[in-house]
C-alpha cells in the first residue's frame, strides 16, 4: 500500500499519512474491523464516533437542544490527540484518555442526536482532519469516506441488516457484563439508523467511491481480508 502514498518533494521522496475510511451504521462491525486492519498496516486506528460520544457525556442531556453559540463556547478549546498505533492507538481529549463510560447505550442516542448539530459537526471534522494531516490511520465513522476525508485513497462502507447488527451488540454488551433486551436493542439501533441516515448535514451513505461490504455471515477476519486485498488491488 505503501508506493501508493508516496510524494516527491523538493528532498526526494516523502511518505503522505495513509488514510483508510471504513464507515457503516452502529453495529456493522467497524470498529472490530477498523482496529485489526490499523493492525495490519501499523498505522494508528480513528473512533470517530467516540469523539461525538465525548462530547455528548461531557455536555449532559438535552444538550443538542441548545443554541449553537453557547455549544461553540463549550465546545472550543477541547483538544483531541492520538497516542500509539494500531487497533490499540488511544484516544485523548485535553491529554485525559476516554473512558469506557462514553460505551453506554444511551450516550451512543445522545452521540446521535448531537451529531445532528451544525457546529458539533464542525468542529469535529476540523479536529479529525487535523488528527489525519500529521498521521496515518484508518478513521472510522458515518462521513469518514464522503466529508471527512474525501481524499483518502481507501474507502469501504460496511452493512448488515438491524437484526444482526443488534444481535452483535447484545453479545458485545454481554461480554462486558451488560444485560440489554434485545428487541429494545433493536429498537435503539432503527431509531439511531434513522437519524443518523436523515440528517441534513453529512448523513451516513457510502462515499461515492466506497467498496460496499455485507458483513452479515461473515467473520471479522474474513471482512479484514476483503479489505486489506481491495486495498493492495487498488
Ligand atoms: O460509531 P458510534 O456508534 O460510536 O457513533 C455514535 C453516534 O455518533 C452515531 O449514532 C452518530 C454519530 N457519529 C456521526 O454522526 N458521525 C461519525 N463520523 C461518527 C459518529
Amino acid at each position: 500500500m505503501a508506493e501508493h502514498n508516496l510524494k516527491r518533494t523538493s528532498e526526494g521522496l516523502a511518505e503522505l499519512p495513509l488514510v483508510v475510511t471504513l464507515d457503516g451504521p452502529a453495529g456493522s462491525g467497524k470498529t472490530t474491523v477498523a482496529r485489526m486492519v490499523a493492525d495490519r498496516l501499523g498505522i494508528a486506528y480513528l473512533d470517530s464516533g467516540a469523539m461525538f460520544r465525548a462530547f455528548a457525556l461531557g455536555l449532559g442531556a438535552q444538550s443538542w437542544t441548545w443554541d449553537e453559540d453557547v455549544l461553540r463556547d463549550r465546545l472550543t478549546g477541547l483538544e483531541f490527540a492520538l497516542r500509539g498505533r494500531g487497533g490499540q492507538a488511544a484516544l485523548l481529549l485535553n491529554g485525559e484518555p476516554l473512558g469506557e463510560e462514553i460505551r453506554q447505550e444511551e450516550v451512543g442516542m445522545w452521540a446521535s442526536n448531537l451529531a445532528r448539530v451544525g457546529v458539533v459537526r464542525e468542529i469535529l471534522k476540523h479536529a479529525q482532519q487535523r488528527l489525519g494531516a500529521g498521521t496515518s490511520l484508518v478513521a472510522e465513522g458515518r462521513d469518514m469516506g464522503s466529508v471527512v476525508f474525501p481524499q483518502a485513497r481507501y474507502k469501504f462502507f460496511l452493512e448488515a441488516a438491524p437484526e444482526e447488527r443488534a444481535r452483535r451488540r447484545w453479545l458485545q454488551l454481554k461480554e462486558m457484563g451488560v444485560d440489554e433486551d434485545l428487541d429494545a436493542l433493536i429498537a435503539n439501533l432503527r431509531q439511531r439508523d434513522d437519524q443518523d441516515r436523515n440528517r441534513a448535514i453529512a448523513p451516513l451513505k457510502p462515499a461515492d467511491n466506497a467498496v460496499i461490504i455485507d458483513t452479515a455471515g461473515l467473520t471479522p477476519e474474513e471482512v479484514v481480508a476483503r479489505i486489506v486485498q481491495e486495498a493492495e488491488q487498488g
